[in-house]
Order: structure tokens, then C-alpha cells, then sequence
């Protein structure tokens, strides 16, 4: 089949990878010309494992191509996916819907034919039904768009195996007044069946549902996986009083098969493009709905979240003695998750700011990320090596857990720092194993 991908960052080029795997004829379309001569010529714009090998394979046979032109795109496509982002906007909590508005006005008024949009950005519920409407205007007269909405659930990182094989599929189908799919809903879902008749066929769930159910499918999953995270650490903040392991108390509830162990690592905390937006972003919707006290609870998640941040800045100041001034401190991680560039929201590069501001003389390496976050902080000390960083350092901190990190020799690191006090951020190094090599050892939900 013949389709577009519109917007190529994380999401959307993934998708159209992803989309040329399983065999049909993709078109990516951004509005950012360097992105699309990257793409073009094979190269990923940011660190994702992976895209690149596929991206090149599909570039190579002209499987996927990529323009900036919505002309082409509506005349290419029968299916067009929206991938485009919505930022948290700058003035308050909810999602900017912008950029979505803006893609499905431009591809319906460009559609030479009937076509299907599916809407893969995450979005307040309620948005899939005023964009049909959208897209109903902006169409030329004769032609037919259907909106259905088809929420991703990829994870930086994994983006391309999240795609491929994702749990399950989600897709939200335009209703009348009796509560049935329209007729044109109906035929939107055979076609999005045959997009993803492969993945059918290989027995992943697909969920076909109302507008809301699947817009909120998506929030209501990044919610539940922060409510996850900010429960151990909001635990972790009594285990640090009283003493304890978090990570035994992780395993242990963990083995609760109603409970599950994933999401249950304690530490400095989640960040990145999603989680934090949404659950922000899910709250104040739910406000605008006037159902403020619904979600009231997701402000105490992201309360408990941003506390461990201030927690882990604590922690070094007293391990320096009161005063970052003219100290030395080695942080190792920027990313706000292994695996990938992204600093978006980032615990990491957050307190490595903050230990910046408070007169900390920081030198920060992330095994990947430095380049995107020289731009978001350029004061600080970016250098190009583990053992870099950690020479003469005073407090070590390891806040995004890179194998390279989890893997370090502690007998080695301790020969390069000035103090041997390391603060792990993610709860990832064996304790005993840092303290025989001679290091104060601190960790999130521990009591010092
Ligand atoms: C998330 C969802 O997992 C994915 O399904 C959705 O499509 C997009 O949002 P992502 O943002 O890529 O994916 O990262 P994820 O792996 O969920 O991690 C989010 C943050 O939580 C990271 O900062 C991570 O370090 C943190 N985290 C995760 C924890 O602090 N503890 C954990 O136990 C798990």
C-alpha cells in the first residue's frame, strides 16, 4: 500500500521504517528540510538502535523516500499517519496541539483522492472528532478523508522492535449517535487492517474502539507506568528515613504477579518526552472537562517525581559539605534514559544544571547524548570519556544507567577520582562490590 508518515522525529521515523518492513511504499514528510536530506540520504537524525541498519536497507530500494512537500504527499497516499508532536505548551500544562492541527489541514487539502488519516500523536480525548471535522472542511469538495485514531506506544530505544511487535494495536473509530462506527469509520478500518495485516496475522491484540477510548488509551498507560515509578520513590523517601533496601522491597512486591516488577526501579526519577508531558497534560484535560479532582493525584506523581531531582542535589551538597563552591563533581549520564539521545525533561542533565548553578565545576559524559545537551545547557563541562569525567572528581553520580556506566571497574574509577564518594542515581551498582574498593556508597532509598 501506498502511504505517508507525517513528521519524522522519534515516532514518525520509526514508523516509516517500520511501515517499509512490512512491505508497503512509504512517504515521510516534514517540514524541516535538514531532517528530510538526512533521512534522504540514509542517515538518522538521533541515536535510536537499530533504525538506522533498516532505514538504509528501505532508502537503498526506494521503499521509503521523504519530502517536504504536502502536494506529494496527498497525492501519494491512501493512508496518511500523523506523527507529529504535541509538546507541553509553554504557558500552562496542556498539550500544543499546533502541530497536529496544522498536518491535518494541510495533507486533507492536499488529498488528490479518498484517503484515511490515523492519527498516531499522543492527544488530549476529545481531539480525534474535532480534527475529522477539520479535515471534512479542508478537503476539496468530492473527497472523502477519514479520521481514525491509532495511538503508538513505541519506547525510545526499543522504538523499532516496539513498532514491529508492538503488546497491541489501538484504533479509534469516528461513532454516530446510536454508538456504532459510522459506514466510513467501517471502511477505515478495513483499510487500517490491511496496513497492519502482517501484525494481524502474527496474533498481536487489536483493540478497535471509540475516539476517547483510544486517545486515552495512551495517556492512561504513560499515567499508569508514573504512578508506578513515583510509588517506589515516593517509598524510597521512607526507606531513606528508616532504613532499608528499596530494590528488595521492589522485588519482593514486584513478585506480586498483580503488582509486576517492571517500572518499580527507584531513583532519580522519570523524565524524556512523554511521561512527564502527559500526566501533566491528562490532568489539565481533565480539568477543562471540570472533572479537576479525577486526576488531582497525578500532580503528587510528578510532585514526588521532581523531588527526587532536589533529593539527589541535597545529597551531593552534603558530600561536599555544605557548599558546591569551587568543588569538583563527575556526572555520568544525560539522557533521560539509556539508549538514547534524548534530553527532553531529562533528571539527569537537570541536576547536573543544578549542581552548575550552585558553583559545582560539573563534568558531564553521556555516552550519546552530550552533542543535544551542550545545546539545552552549554555552560557546562562536557568531555568525551568516562574516565574524564571522573578525574579529580569529588562526588561521582551515575544518573542515566548506560551498560558502560553499570559496568564500570570500581578499583579503576577510584584510581582516577579526588574523593571516592559515588551517589548511584539509578540503583544499579552492586553496593558491596563499591564499598570493598574503598568507595562511599550512596543510593536513592538507602538511609546514609
Ligand atoms: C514511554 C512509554 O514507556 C512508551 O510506551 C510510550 O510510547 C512513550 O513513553 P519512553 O518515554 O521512551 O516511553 O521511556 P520509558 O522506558 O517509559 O522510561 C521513561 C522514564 O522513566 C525514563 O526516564 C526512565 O529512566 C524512567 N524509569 C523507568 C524509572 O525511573 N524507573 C523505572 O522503573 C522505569
Amino acid at each position: 500500500m501506498r502511504m505517508t508518515v507525517i513528521g519524522t522525529g522519534y515516532l514518525g521515523a520509526t514508523h516509516a521504517v517500520a511501515m517499509a518492513e512490512l512491505g508497503h511504499e512509504v512517504l515521510g514528510v516534514d517540514v524541516d528540510q535538514a531532517k528530510i536530506d538526512l533521512l534522504s540520504a540514509g542517515q538518522v537524525p538521533f541515536h535510536e538502535p537499530g533504525l538506522s541498519e533498516l532505514l538504509g536497507k528501505h532508502v537503498a530500494t526506494g521503499a521509503v523516500r521523504f519530502t517536504t512537500s504536502y502536494e506529494e504527499a496527498g497525492a501519494f497516499g491512501d493512508v496518511h499517519f500523523i506523527g507529529v508532536g504535541t509538546p507541553q505548551k509553554r504557558n500552562g500544562h496542556a498539550a500544543d496541539m499546533t502541530y497536529v492541527d496544522s498536518a491535518v489541514e494541510q495533507i486533507s487539502r492536499a488529498a488528490t483522492h479518498d484517503c484515511v488519516i490515523a492519527g498516531k500523536s499522543t492527544v488530549p480525548v476529545g481531539s480525534a472528532a474535532r480534527l475529522q471535522e477539520l479535515a471534512l472542511t479542508s478537503a476539496p469538495s468530492g473527497t472523502r478523508v477519514s479520521l481514525v485514531w491509532n495511538p503508538e506506544f513505541l519506547r525510545e530505544g526499543h522504538a523499532v522492535e516496539d513498532t514491529l511487535r508492538p503488546d497491541r494495536m489501538v484504533l479509534g473509530l469516528e461513532y454516530d449517535d446510536a454508538g456504532r462506527p459510522t459506514s466510513a469509520a467501517q471502511a477505515a478500518e478495513a483499510v487500517l487492517r490491511e496496513v497492519y495485516a502482517h501484525q494481524l496475522e502474527a496474533g498481536i491484540p487489536f483493540i478497535v474502539t471509540d475516539y476517547a477510548t483510544a486517545e486515552l488509551v495512551k495517556v492512561a498507560a504513560n499515567s499508569f507506568l508514573a504512578i508506578k515509578i513515583s510509588f517506589i520513590n515516593a517509598l524510597s523517601e521512607i526507606t531513606e528515613t528508616v532504613g532499608g533496601d528499596i530494590r528488595t522491597l521492589a522485588d519482593a512486591i514486584g513478585l506480586d504477579e498483580r503488582i509486576g516488577r517492571k517500572f518499580l526501579n527507584a531513583g532519580v526519577g522519570f523524565g524524556g518526552g512523554c511521561l512527564p508531558k502527559d500526566i501533566r497534560a491528562l490532568r489539565a484535560r481533565a480539568s477543562e472537562l471540570g472533572l479537576d479532582q479525577s486526576l488531582r493525584f497525578l500532580a503528587e506523581v510528578d510532585d514526588i517525581n521532581l523531588r527526587r531531582r532536589e533529593y539527589t542535589v541535597q545529597l551531593a551538597v552534603q558530600e561536599c559539605g555544605g557548599s558546591l563552591h569551587g568543588t569538583q563533581i563527575a556526572v555520568l549520564g544525560a539522557a533521560f534514559k539509556p539508549e538514547s539521545d534524548d534530553v527532553r525533561d531529562s533528571p539527569a542533565l537537570d541536576i547536573a544544571a543544578r549542581l552548575h548553578s550552585m558553583g559545582a565545576d560539573v563534568r558531564l559524559y553521556d555516552p550519546q547524548a552530550n552533542a543535544n545537551a551542550a545545546q539545552r545547557y552549554p555552560r557546562l563541562d562536557y568531555v568525551a570519556s568516562l574516565d574524564a569525567a571522573v578525574t579529580g572528581a569529588q562526588v561521582t553520580l551515575l544518573l542515566t544507567e548506560w551498560r558502560e556506566f553499570r559496568d564500570m571497574d570500581p578499583r579503576h574509577v577510584a584510581s582516577l577520582v579526588g574523593t571516592p564518594t559515588i551517589i548511584d542515581g539509578r540503583n544499579v551498582l552492586d553496593p558491596a562490590a563499591w564499598q570493598d574498593a574503598g568507595w562511599r556508597y550512596l543510593a536513592l532509598g538507602r538511609r546514609h
